[in-house]
């Protein structure tokens, strides 16, 4: 066991966990932030995604001991905004359904908008971002009421 101490969300969280510990692990199990969800473990699915450092990461495959230093921001830290512009799109566009994906969905996007990321560029990153429930209609018309405002 090592003693980390991980910036997530703008607040210090110190952590004793191994150090090849997956950062999900210890988002989900160790401080509670469920919001990050965990699919294929592996860096396929994208369910786990949050961002470090402004980039968009897939936290099961992102060790504890190289998230160290980071910045980390997790949906529960969009959320603290209420008013960001893909909350309000995603709810006028009604485009989850279980929800189980969507904060991967999000995460994705937020880091590519604002990396002002072309639409392009933005459908091909998001499509790497799994659906069981094939909400991908719904999440590219959404990409396009972002981009383009229709
Ligand atoms: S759970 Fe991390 S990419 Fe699937
Ligand atoms: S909304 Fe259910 S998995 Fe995507």
């Amino acid at each position: 066991m090592a003693k980390f101490i991980l910036l997530i969300n703008n607040k210090n969280y110190p952590v004793e966990v191994e150090p090849n510990t997956p950062l999900l692990w210890v988002l989900r199990d160790k401080l509670g932030l469920t919001g990050t969800k965990y699919s294929c473990g592996e860096g396929i699915c994208g369910a786990c995604t949050v961002h470090i450092d402004g980039n968009a990461e897939r936290s099961c495959i992102v060790s504890v001991k190289d998230a160290e230093g980071s910045s980390i921001t997790t949906i529960e830290g969009l959320a603290e905004n209420p008013e960001h512009p893909i909350f309000k799109t995603w709810i006028e566009l009604e485009v989850s359904q279980c929800g189980y994906c969507q904060p991967g969905q999000i995460m994705t996007l937020a880091a590519m908008l604002n990396k002002n990321s072309s639409k392009q560029e933005i459908e091909k990153e998001m499509s790497t971002v799994l659906c069981r429930c094939g909400t991908y209609h719904r999440i590219r018309k959404a990409v396009s009421k972002l981009v383009e405002g229709k």
